[in-house]
């Protein structure tokens, strides 16, 4: 359900086995190993890169993969989650589930019986994260010790996502966010709890110079996340000097230093919203379309890694 049922050397099989899935598609190899499984996708926000990720993966693989919206689950209101989920779990061999609550995600996997990936609650976004790390691995190879500040929300989903996993694989994971924004003490006590016992670290701090100094990557998510969009206005009186730029690229004082986010970003005005709120622009588009962006490798490794996650976990 989040990247806290996973122990490092479970992250490391799955980052290893995504580039391995990776290597294959590249070669054309595609040994079926998902063939007469079914799998539901049941997503009650909205998805590009997740749905695509899974759907292909799956296709990749020979599972068959049903999609299901909002209106046609209708969760707690036609019919209860339980009851729900044991039918699915009878039918289905998983599930792809985005979500609000995390209750939700605990009743299905409660009562379906079947592995469900959380693709996004309100809380967690771990698929995203095994493509972020698989993509840092990527550009630089060892994780342990890397320093990596995530820049913006710091009490979102990426941001506790990011957290929690970063420290399990040893890295210097700095939060750079507004006061108002960082995670709650109980949250960072946990992830502090993870570092010492796992060798990473973690800093939260309003300080750009504090966090961007010697950093290899600088991470970027929307101000505003899904659900939350009646916040811009705040968000933007408590993140505008958190914006990702040149400078702060440069900050980092290294020349190999990346730039990555989830996706979707705000860096230009060629959206509706961003045109109606031209101060919500977490990255320039200097940046995000600069040399240093890692922006779209991160998001194909989207689908090597939600690959990886079906076929070790599918029976
Ligand atoms: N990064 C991510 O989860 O994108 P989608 O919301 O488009 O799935
Ligand atoms: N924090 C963002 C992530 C989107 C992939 C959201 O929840 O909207």
């Amino acid at each position: 359900m989040s990247m806290r049922s996973y122990d490092p050397e479970e992250i490391g099989t799955l980052l290893d086995t995504a580039a391995q899935l990776r290597d294959e598609k590249k070669s054309r190899v595609f040994p079926r190993r998902l063939e007469h499984r079914n799998i539901a996708m049941v997503f009650l926000k909205p998805s590009c890169r997740t749905r695509v990720s899974f759907l292909v993966a799956a296709a990749d693989e020979g599972a068959n993969m049903e999609s299901f919206s909002a209106e046609e689950i209708r969760f707690g209101i036609k019919e209860s989650v339980r009851d729900v989920a044991r039918v699915l779990g009878r039918v289905f061999e998983g599930i792809v589930f985005r979500g609000y609550d995390e209750a939700v995600l605990r009743t299905l996997v409660e009562y379906s019986g079947i592995p469900v990936w959380n693709a996004l609650s309100d809380h967690y976004h771990p698929t995203q994260v095994l493509a972020d790390l698989l993509t840092v691995r990527d550009v630089f190879g060892d994780l342990k010790g890397l320093p990596v500040t995530y820049v913006g929300d710091g009490r979102n989903n990426q941001a506790r996502s990011l957290a929690i996993a970063s420290v399990k694989m040893g890295l210097d994971f700095r939060i750079l966010t507004a006061d108002s924004l960082r995670p709650s003490p109980e949250e960072l006590d946990e992830i502090r709890a993870d570092a010492k016992a796992l060798g990473g670290s973690v800093l939260v701090t309003a300080d750009p110079a504090e966090a961007l100094d010697g950093s290899a990557v600088v991470y970027g998510d929307v101000w505003a996340s899904m659900g939350e969009e009646n916040l811009i206005d705040e968000r933007i009186t408590a993140l505008r000097e958190f914006k990702v730029t040149g400078s702060m690229m440069a900050a980092t004082g290294r020349d190999d230093s990346v730039y990555l986010h989830c996706l979707p970003a705000f860096h230009d005005l060629e959206t509706d919203f961003a045109r109606q709120y031209p101060d919500v622009r977490e990255v320039d588009d200097d940046v995000f379309e600069g040399p240093r962006s890692r922006v779209f490798d991160q998001s194909e490794n989207r689908m090597h890694t939600a690959k990886a996650v079906m076929v070790l976990t599918v029976r």
